[in-house]
């Protein structure tokens, strides 16, 4: 039976139902601060999308870790995690992050769940990133070079391996032998190194060897788990204009990034869903190519000599602007989102007057809604309002009250703009530095 939306009740009663959570941007927008915050009400925590190009931090007593294929929820002693079949693995990838977890004294065994059905990201698709980024030149997306595209690429072109071939070493080694002559071939074309066949093979047998205690049907895993009545957080990687149908094309990553692609990427059927928390920075970030309408490089440099906004899987300057209410609203209408966190507030305490983007221009018309093409969104001439800053740090606020007043008008203004009802905000890193409305 369908339980009732928890959407306006408090966090600190038990209401947290199945929350999809995703990314209201361009991508870190601070969902793993926030997915860190969420499970402690959830059973299981989900990955649905994407793959080790997403980078999430989580600060926990003090350490810092940062996630890249490994739901967040792992810091937190008794959840179970599990990567869904729409994430794409890097196997190795996935061993190194196991490994690096275990070395700073996370427990990992059957708290992680790998999904039999996820595609595998392999030696020959993060090449071919490479290859594709570098002939593109200036026109290059700005990838993670993760292998990411390639991958998804191959899923729809249905000529992918996935984890279950993995998991029987001489199909896949056969299955594996025939990809890479095809693959070395087009290497070759592009005039770069193939991959050896053996080398590749023993690392990803050794790679499988130590992942099948975790692979699982997840779906099955996931729908038992709802029977009996537990309930599950989906941890969005990337964000909402970097989803490959309706964000910046083709500056954007290859999966599914809006609260879709849990449904699709989980096996969790759309009504066993019950909210959406749409997760947004107080201003605007972006690693990458690709339209940026509110960018603004003096605003960008303050942040970078506060030592914030560094990407967290490449170490790339993010560029940075101001809040775009055009996008968010969009993000919105585009997700179903019920619940606003909004996050690095504090990353606004030293500045004044701050804008906010409430329109775009472009070819003297006002726009209410981000056009379709990258080219013109990047033409577009943000209109802004301005409002005064609150000059004082807020990293001590733990009420809505406790903010300035020009903080909480500046709050209801971009939450009121966006149209979802504001339920978190965030003032620091840690767990403890959060607003729970
Ligand atoms: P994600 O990919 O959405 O999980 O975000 P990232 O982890 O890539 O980037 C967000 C960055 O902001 C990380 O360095 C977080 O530790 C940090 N962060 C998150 N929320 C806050 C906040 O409210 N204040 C400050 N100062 N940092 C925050
Ligand atoms: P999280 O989950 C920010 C960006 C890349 C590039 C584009 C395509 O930490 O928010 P890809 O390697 O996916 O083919 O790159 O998407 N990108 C991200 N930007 N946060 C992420 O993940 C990102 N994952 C990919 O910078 O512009
Ligand atoms: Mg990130």
């Amino acid at each position: 039976m369908r339980r009732p939306s928890a959407s306006g009740q408090n966090f600190a009663q038990k209401v947290m139902a199945n929350t999809i959570l995703i990314g209201a941007q361009w991508g870190d927008e601070g969902k793993g601060k926030i997915i860190d915050v969420l499970t402690a009400e959830a059973d299981i925590v989900v990955r649905s999308q994407g793959g080790n190009n997403a980078g999430h931090t989580v600060i926990h007593r003090g350490k810092k870790y940062i996630l890249h294929l490994i739901p967040s929820g792992i810091l937190r002693r008794g959840k179970v995690c599990v990567i869904g079949n729409g994430v794409v693995i890097d196997p190795i990838a996935l061993v190194k992050e196991i490994e690096g977890l275990k070395n700073l004294g996370v427990r990992i065994g059957r708290n992680l769940l790998v999904s039999d059905a996820a595609h595998l990201v392999l030696p020959y698709h993060r090449a071919l990133d490479e290859q594709r980024e570098l002939r593109k030149g200036a026109a290059k997306i700005g990838t993670t070079k993760r292998g990411i595209g390639p991958a998804y690429g191959d899923k729809a072109a249905r000529t992918g391996l996935r984890v279950s071939d993995l998991m029987q070493p001489r199909l896949f080694s056969k299955k594996l032998e025939a990809k890479m002559r095809e693959n070395n071939a087009i290497l070759r074309a592009l005039g770069a190194k193939p991959n050896d066949f053996r080398e590749v093979n023993q690392q990803y047998l050794a790679a499988a060897a130590a992942l099948s205690p975790f692979v699982a049907n997840t779906v099955v895993y996931l729908h038992r788990a709802l029977q009996s009545g537990r309930e599950i957080l989906f941890e969005g990687a990337q964000g909402t204009f970097l989803d490959i149908d309706h964000g910046t094309y083709p500056y954007v990553t290859s999966s599914n990034t809006t609260a879709g692609g849990a449904c699709t990427g989980s096996g969790v059927p759309p009504h066993r869903m019950d909210r959406v928390v749409g997760v947004m920075k107080a201003y605007t970030t972006r690693v990458g190519e690709g339209p940026l309408p509110t960018e603004d490089a003096s605003f960008a440099k303050k942040l970078h000599q506060m030592g914030r906004e560094f990407g967290a899987t490449t170490g790339r300057a993010r560029r940075c602007g101001w809040f775009d209410a055009v996008a968010t609203h969009y993000a919105t209408m585009i997700n179903g989102i019920d619940e606003l966190a909004i996050t690095n507030l504090d990353g606004l305490d030293e500045v004044n007057p701050i804008s906010i983007c409430v329109g775009y221009r472009l070819n003297g018309k006002r726009l209410d809604v981000p056009p379709c093409d990258s080219a013109q969104w990047n033409n577009c001439e943000p209109i802004y309002e301005t409002m005064p800053g609150w000059s004082e740090s807020t990293r001590s606020a733990r009420k809505f009250s406790d903010l300035p007043k020009r903080a909480r008008d500046y709050l209801k203004r971009i939450s009121g703009l966006t149209g979802a009802k504001l339920t978190i905000v965030s003032v620091g890193p840690t767990r403890a530095e959060t607003i729970v409305l």
